[in-house]
């Protein structure tokens, strides 16, 4: 099993260029169910999740011409043999589930596994269910399995319990094919929606309201083939930002619009960076050490539950106290055991972490968690000073293209070793 070898200390200065967004195109690619037209796209990240999202859709009976060395991929799904999700994928990427929406959308029927938990919380897909059932579904539990099934769907007004990104995700491939109209409230507004409804509108879907909490379908009878290129990815962008921020650098990630990292750089500029927005681009300089800053985690525009493990990161060396607080899942502060390892001074009481920042950290051996902890422990290697190991780096391979080398071009001491 591949480890991260760090040795910490060194400011990081440089520019990198984000990849296509994880979130993003794992819907998009999934949502290629949806026509029996070739669909091509660019900017796909090469990823585990994206081979994993693949290998599902080629189960499935997709054709798929990967060239994801050059982020290219085609995908067409006009010889659809299975319906089915089974439990070793959706286990490996939840994400998966959101393929119940378009397989019922198009061929009336689906089968899919139920993901259960997962290393940051239960989260159950109650709020999936319940749209797709508003839309004219029959759902039942099969061992361990959602059967879904409904001759056409049919428009409905659906009002979300909760802005779920995923539940927004699959009702929204649902309801393009959908009879006749459908208005979903309270949906979730993250970007990757805004991008997913474009990549359906590249389509021909009829969708308003995107990155809004109101979306309006009107549903078609067929979906066409596209050519879309992915947005970049703004969590990606966040974590270098974030590790400059850590080590006192000066980080530019570019490739991707500020404007969607609003509420992770008015962190930065409360940590006492200085942000320089461009176009496509933006700059972090930080201070030698960073503020305080308190953080609560929210559904968009509020600060992203992603970046928070990476924000705890640089809070442990701040020059004083942040309070961190959880919303969006119950279980996401994995991280601090082993940040504590490195000597941050971390409290957890319920969903609350009390941080009190430290002149320095020391290294120390690691062992990653979850994708998003597993960033925030590389960062902790590279402020530490002396080695740090961090095990178990299969969890940075779902989300983060190139890791290693992306910090090592901004001056990191870091390899892979096996
Ligand atoms: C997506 C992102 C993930 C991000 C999260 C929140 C992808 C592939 N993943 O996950 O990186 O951290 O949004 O921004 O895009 N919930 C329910 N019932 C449901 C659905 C959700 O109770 O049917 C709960 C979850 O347990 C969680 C909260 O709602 O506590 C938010 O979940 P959701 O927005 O659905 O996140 P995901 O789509 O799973």
């Amino acid at each position: 099993m591949d480890k991260m070898r760090i040795r910490g200390g060194i400011a990081l200065r440089g520019t990198v260029e984000v990849s296509g967004s994880k979130n993003a195109a794992l819907p998009i690619l999934i949502s290629t169910l949806l026509t029996a037209e070739a669909c091509r796209f660019e900017r796909v990240p090469d990823l585990e999740d994206i081979q994993t999202t693949l290998k599902l859709l080629g189960q499935m009976g997709a054709t798929i011409t990967p060239a994801l060395d050059q982020s290219q991929v085609t995908i067409r799904c006009d010889a659809i043999s299975s319906r089915e999700a089974p439990y070793d994928l959706v286990r490996k990427m939840r994400a998966s589930v959101v393929v119940l929406g378009p397989l019922l959308a198009r061929f009336g029927k689906a089968k899919v596994s139920l993901p259960g938990g997962c290393a940051i919380g239960a989260r159950p897909i109650n709020f999936h269910l319940a749209g797709l059932e508003r839309l004219g579904a029959k759902i039942e539990l099969e061992q361990g399995y959602v059967v879904a099934e409904a001759k056409r769907l049919i428009g409905a007004n659906i009002v979300f319990e909760f802005p779920s990104v995923g539940a927004t995700e699959n009702v929204l491939m649902a309801a393009v094919l959908a009879r006749g109209e459908s208005v979903l409230e309270n949906c979730a507004r993250e970007p990757e929606i805004i991008d997913l409804a474009r990549a359906l509108k590249a389509m021909g879907a009829e969708i308003e309201g995107e990155g809004t909490e109101v979306i309006r379908v009107q549903g078609k009878d067929v979906l066409h083939g596209c050519d879309y290129r992915i947005m970049g990815d703004r969590i990606e962008a966040g974590t270098y930002l974030a590790a400059g921020l850590a080590t006192g650098g000066t980080v530019k990630v570019k490739g991707l619009s500020p404007t969607y990292m609003d509420a992770i750089l008015a962190k930065f500029e409360d940590a006492g960076s200085r942000v320089i927005r461009e176009a496509d681009a933006v700059q972090v300089i930080a201070g030698a050490r960073p503020q305080p800053t308190d953080i609560k985690t929210l559904p968009y525009p509020g600060f992203p539950t992603d970046m928070q493990a990476q924000f705890m990161t640089a809070m442990a060396v701040a020059e004083g106290a942040s309070v961190i607080t959880e919303t969006i899942f119950e279980n996401r502060f994995m991280h601090v055991p082993e940040l504590i390892r490195l000597g941050a001074d971390i409290t957890v009481r319920g969903n609350s972490a009390l941080i009190r920042g430290r002149p320095k950290l020391l290294g120390a051996p690691l062992m990653a968690t979850d994708l998003r902890a597993s960033a925030s422990l590389v960062l902790g290697g590279l402020c530490a000073e002396g080695e740090t190991i961090v095990n178990r780096i299969y969890h940075l391979d779902r989300g983060y293209e190139c890791m290693e080398k992306k910090l090592a071009s901004l001056g990191a001491e870091i390899e892979r070793i096996s």
